[in-house]
């Protein structure tokens, strides 16, 4: 073998290291920045950014970890912001929303299914030579975040596997018998489940820590998360149904965010036109905002498109007497 020494310039090679995004140094996890950035995301659920972001920010500092950094279970109805608030962690801590490794727990519901998804099959066995889904992606680059939703549908095996990885930071690859370093990771949890439930027992309810007891005391009494399991996750969340003026807000991002895939500023939007798109989210979506995204690429894409062709740099939306769009270019 060479002589490693004379084999690159080390020196600068440390210095582009040192500069490169390989580097912590370039993530800020003070509270605030964590808080700046979840908020720009999540809107309406303030109190769980709030706190969310002083825990992730308290444990990410903390070097001598032996598990992930942090484990949460995001409970609340549907379309709140759950897997939100996973990408946006994601985005911030470790770059992208891509290096968020996301399972579908209805898919993990056979002793068989869970196992050889999440760890590889044994060695011998058809597919072992692919690893597993959650073991191989953590070899190449263990900082991510792993989110597992709908968690209930989760297979018993699925939540000892997690036991095991919140309890010493690793998993073994069933396949190769490598170990997978979780240390750097987050994990979250999520459940629409017992939104319900949670409500009703929560209701009138302040203080976290009682908040918190109801909601634990209910998912050990459904049998959904042994206690063991919930002793081990850092924080439970729950989720808050979303009010008209946050929807109308997030409506707003949306729109804005359209308008940047076709290259526009989006000046302004009448209030007339964000209640239409409200309105007609109502229709066909009691619960949640599921439909907003179609119902906004509907509504305005038609002239975004247009005034792309026109190259237009910005565009105002305003309406005219009979609700119509009526669209003013710029630029
Ligand atoms: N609080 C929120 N702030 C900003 N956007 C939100 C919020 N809640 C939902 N959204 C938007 O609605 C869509 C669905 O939200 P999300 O995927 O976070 O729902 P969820 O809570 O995970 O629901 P489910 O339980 O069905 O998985 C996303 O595209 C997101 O942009
Ligand atoms: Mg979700």
């Amino acid at each position: 073998m060479g002589d490693l020494k004379k084999m690159t310039d080390w020196e600068k090679l440390g210095k582009l290291i040192d500069d490169s995004s390989m580097n912590d140094k370039s993530v800020d996890v003070s509270e605030q920045s964590l808080f700046d950035h979840l908020n720009a995301r999540v809107k309406g659920q303030d109190d769980i950014l709030k706190d969310v972001a002083r825990l992730v920010s308290l444990s990410w500092k903390r070097k001598d970890r032996n598990r992930p950094v942090c484990s949460l279970l995001l409970l609340g109805p549907t379309g709140t912001g759950k897997t939100e608030l996973a990408k946006a962690l994601a985005e911030h801590l470790y770059g992208s929303e891509k290096d968020m490794l996301r399972f579908d727990c209805s898919e993990l519901s056979s002793p068989d299914m869970a196992k050889s998804r999440l760890t590889g099959s044994s060695s011998g066995f058809v597919g072992s030579e692919n690893g597993g889904q959650l073991t191989r992606p953590m070899f190449a680059n263990p900082k991510r975040l792993v989110l597992f939703d709908e968690i209930e549908k989760a297979h018993p095996l699925v939540f000892d596997l997690l036991l095991q990885l919140r309890g010493d930071g690793r998993l073994t690859e069933q396949s190769s018998g490598k170990t997978a370093d979780f240390t750097q990771s987050i994990v979250v949890l999520t459940s629409n489940a017992i939104a319900d439930e949670v409500a009703k027992a929560t209701a009138g309810m302040k203080d976290y820590h009682e908040i918190l007891n109801a909601i634990k005391t209910l998912l050990a009494e459904q049998k959904i998360f042994r206690p063991e399991i919930l002793g081990r996750i850092d924080k439970v969340y729950q989720f808050k149904p979303l009010k008209g003026m946050v929807i109308a807000e997030i409506a707003t991002m949306k729109i804005a965010k359209l308008g940047k895939e076709y290259g526009l500023e989006v000046d302004f939007v009448a209030p007339e036109l964000i209640i239409q798109a409200l309105e007609a989210n109502l229709k066909v979506s009691k619960f949640g905002i599921r439909e907003l995204e179609r119902i906004i690429f509907d509504l305005f894409a038609p002239s975004l498109a247009d005034l792309r062709d026109k190259r237009a740099k910005a565009v105002s939306f305003d309406v005219n007497d009979a609700g119509k769009i009526v669209c003013r270019q710029r630029g």
